[in-house]
């Protein structure tokens, strides 16, 4: 089938890459010529598992094709739309101007019966308020709500845990005629998947778009939930780890995503909770998140709170000492340093007047060019030479990995602080470290 994808990010560079692989005719279109030109080339324009690998494979059989030019996806009988919604300066709502403009720029290019399919995650009645700007040019809207995790985003497009489809519904909420056409497009670009077992939910445009948000509010409250915990871990001398991992053990509950520390950042979970929070103030039903700016208050309290952990094993100043921050990016296996706690806390501490050296295995260029008044590094060991204290803030597995014997012989001060639980601190205590951490003794 021949494919459209509108903006080439992190989701749509990995969306289009996949459904080449897939088998299917792509051509991804962005505005940033400079992305087009390295995306073309076959590079990935940011560190991604897997997605070179990818790029080589498919570029290799002629159907993926980078483009600057919105003509160029005239022909394409389902287009995907990709580009960003991040949050808007100084509000909790979601911009969506690059939706606007990409749903704009695409009107002319669009033919009856062709698919467009919203992928970019937004403000519930977004859907509705497409399809009305779509109507004339005979196109339908689908919203098909991305759950691809950084880090995972390749395997998360080819093999998703689920696939939701939001169609236009009549009053009593059943597909109209053209919502079916749409889905059985829809179900041929997704073939593969489908075909492996990928359960299926095909809804109306509101469920679709809700999905989304709902489910990133809960991955965030469930962060939060363990970090609230690790409060009262902090105040009663219990391991947020061990309770981790002795609630997780009830299949209701369940371990993952309950990993306590620094909290979540990122370019989704912040925005979208804040985003939803926005929208439900809008619809009159604001009570009905109103827990959700708790989950973010707890969440923002994680990262002062590693702050004044390093200023306690600093003896209570942190004014001239000299700290290495290991980790840039939000997280890790990911370059994104969007909303990254790590780099918050470097910058916190920066400007408290610390002297911080930040490294990263694949951020140090995007952190960079966010805050260039750091000192950056090329390595753990680089990073600590001389430090007074060492804040352990992205679990890369190099990270996890450091030998505390070598760390400690570069080091000033043998202190470290582990802001993501995944030091063992007995082995880090037994090499003479002073080990502090987010909830934990
Ligand atoms: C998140 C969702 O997990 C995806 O399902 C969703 O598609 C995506 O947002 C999106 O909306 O596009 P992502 O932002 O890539 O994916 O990252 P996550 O793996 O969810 O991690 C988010 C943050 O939570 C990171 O800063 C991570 O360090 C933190 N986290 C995660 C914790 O602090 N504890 C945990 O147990 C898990």
């Amino acid at each position: 089938m021949r494919i459209s994808v509108i903006g080439c990010g992190y989701l749509g560079a990995v969306h289009a890459a996949s459904m080449a692989s897939l088998g299917h005719d792509v051509v991804g279109i962005d505005v940033d010529a400079n992305k087009v030109a390295r995306l073309a080339a076959g590079q990935a324009p940011f560190y991604e598992p897997g997605l070179p690998e990818l790029l080589t494979e498919v570029g290799a059989t002629g159907r993926l094709r980078f483009s600057t030019d919105m003509a160029d996806a005239a022909g394409a009988q389902v287009h995907f739309v990709c580009v960003g919604t991040p949050q808007k300066q100084g509000e909790f709502r979601a911009d969506l101007s690059y939706v606007d403009a990409a749903v704009d720029a695409l009107l002319p290019h669009l033919a009856p019966g062709d698919v467009v399919a919203g992928k970019s995650t937004v403000p519930v009645g977004t859907a509705e308020e497409l399809a009305a700007r779509l109507e004339p040019t005979g196109a339908t809207l689908v919203w098909n709500p991305e759950f691809l995790r950084e880090g995972f985003a390749v395997q998360d497009t080819l093999h998703p845990d689920r696939l939701v489809y939001g169609l236009p519904t009549d009053e009593d909420g059943v597909p109209t005629a053209e919502g079916e056409a749409a889905r059985a497009l829809l179900d041929e670009v997704y073939a593969t998947p489908l075909g492996e077992g990928t359960p299926l939910v095909a809804t109306d445009y509101a469920t679709a778009q809700l999905v989304k948000v709902a489910a990133n509010s809960f991955l965030a409250t469930k962060i939060s939930f363990i970090n609230a915990m690790a409060e009262l871990c902090e105040a009663t001398g219990a391991d947020v780890t061990r309770l981790a991992d002795a609630i997780g053990y009830d299949a209701r509950i369940g371990r993952r995503f309950l990993n306590a520390g620094l909290g979540f950042g990122g370019g989704c979970l912040p925005k979208d909770i804040r985003a939803f929070m926005a929208r439900a103030g809008e619809l009159g039903v604001d009570q009905a998140l109103s827990f959700l700016r708790e989950v973010d208050s707890i969440n923002m309290r994680r990262r002062v709170r590693m702050v004044d952990l390093a200023r306690e094993v600093c003896a209570g100043s942190i004014v001239g000492r000299r700290v290495a921050v290991l980790g840039a990016a939000f997280k890790p296996d990911s370059d994104d340093v969007r909303d990254s706690p790590a780099l918050s806390v470097a910058a916190q501490m920066q400007l408290q007047g610390a002297h911080v050296t930040v490294t990263d295995p694949q951020a140090v260029e995007n952190a960079r060019a966010k805050w260039p008044d750091l000192k950056f590094a090329a390595s753990a060991l680089e990073a600590a030479q001389g430090a007074d204290v060492v804040l352990l803030a992205t679990e890369w597995a190099e990270y996890r990995e450091l030998d505390p014997a070598e760390l400690g012989a570069v080091v000033a001060r043998r202190a470290v602080v582990d802001g993501r639980n995944v030091l063992d601190p007995r082995t880090w205590r037994a090499a003479g470290w002073t080990y502090r951490a987010l909830g934990r003794p």
